[in-house]
């Protein structure tokens, strides 16, 4: 019996040392020590023993239980330990990593010159004013002296929803909109979407206009031309040369327009200027005295000057872009480059 002891522990030392995972230590608890383990079933035969060995043996067999128990603890305890530090090192994260970077959005070429254009007005003293999108025809036309079937309707390529219900066709009719509910002096512009059906590499259904008006006693042409050059310095630079051309508006009299020299061929010819060296980029003029009859204001006493400009074709000249369509095609290939 002695010998089968000492055998046993010969075993169950090389068990353990062979023994490298959890479930290979949790084996051999129950292969020695279980319920039906090795050292259990002789514990339990001991009563087959003579009375004289019995002491020694159970003693014995005690001892190797303990030393076997303690033997297996420690090593798989170890053993946790060792794989408790390998999943720490694994998950650990490096704090002095630096951070990846964000992509950031940035406000549309066409946000961005509109808000220089009303940056400039404002701190010459206009201030804003909006209307709607959707509009009467009296407010498109009527009221600034288009009359039903005036020819220069034709200009406008107009979006009829109904006969008297349309696209505006411009932001001119909030010129009338502020002169109804208000008394002059006014120093007004008017930011907004406008439509015509009309579409190609300079022309989009939907574009942008800022229209502005000022009305006081005694504003003259003087007045309308100062602004205007102002502006066109602010956000040009006083080198571009510009020209005023006489034109016509049924709302305005007499009337210009405004052209400058193309950014994009500098003068050239180019297929954004079709060819000429110049782009329009505004329509102005002294608001004609039957505007002001509309809205109530007598024309003997108030004077004014009214102008438009076009948002697109003055973001196409200040990033050299020559096709309109390029602002709505929301490619990032392009928005990213402004
Ligand atoms: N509304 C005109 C257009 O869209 C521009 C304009 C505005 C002309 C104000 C004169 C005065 O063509």
């Amino acid at each position: 019996m002695r010998e089968k002891l000492v055998e046993l522990e010969k075993l169950i030392l090389a068990d353990v040392e062979k023994a490298s995972t959890i479930p290979e230590f949790d084996n051999l608890r129950v292969k020695y020590l279980g319920r039906n383990g090795e050292l259990t079933n002789i514990l339990r035969e001991l009563g087959k023993l003579s009375p004289e060995e019995r002491p020694l043996i159970g003693k014995l067999t005690n001892d190797l239980k303990i030393k076997a128990q303690n033997i297996i603890d420690e090593r798989s305890a170890l053993l946790k330990e060792a794989e408790k530090q390998k999943s720490i090192k694994k998950e650990s994260i490096d704090v002095t990593l630096s951070g990846r970077k964000r992509p950031l959005g940035h406000l549309h070429p066409l946000s961005q010159v509109m808000y220089e254009v009303e940056d400039i007005f404002l701190k010459l003293g206009f201030e804003i004013a909006e209307g709607p999108e959707v509009e009467l025809d009296y407010y498109n036309f009527e009221a600034l002296n288009f009359p039903k079937d005036h020819p220069a309707r034709d200009m406008h390529d107009t979006f009829y929803i109904t006969e008297n219900i349309i696209l505006r066709t411009h932001t001119s009719p909030v010129q009338i909109r502020v002169m109804e509910n208000r008394k002059p002096p006014l120093q007004v512009i008017v930011p907004g979407r406008v439509y015509r059906c009309d579409a190609d590499v300079s022309h989009s259904p939907m574009f942008h206009q800022v229209e502005g008006f000022m009305v006081d006693k005694k504003i003259t042409f003087g007045d309308l031309k100062g602004v205007l050059s102002l502006f066109l310095r602010k956000m040009f630079g006083s080198k571009t040369k510009v020209r005023f051309r006489p034109s016509y508006f049924p709302f305005t009299e007499p009337s210009v327009e405004i052209d400058i020299e193309c950014q994009l061929c500098k003068g050239k010819g180019c297929r954004v200027c079709k060819e000429s060296g110049w782009v329009e980029i505004l329509g102005a003029g002294m608001i004609d005295p039957e505007v002001f009859k509309a809205v109530k204001y007598d024309p003997e006493k108030y004077s004014g000057f009214a102008f438009g400009i076009g948002i697109e074709r003055i973001t196409m000249l200040k990033f050299a872009i020559d096709d309109i369509r390029l602002f709505f095609e929301n490619n990032m290939l392009f928005l990213k480059q402004f």
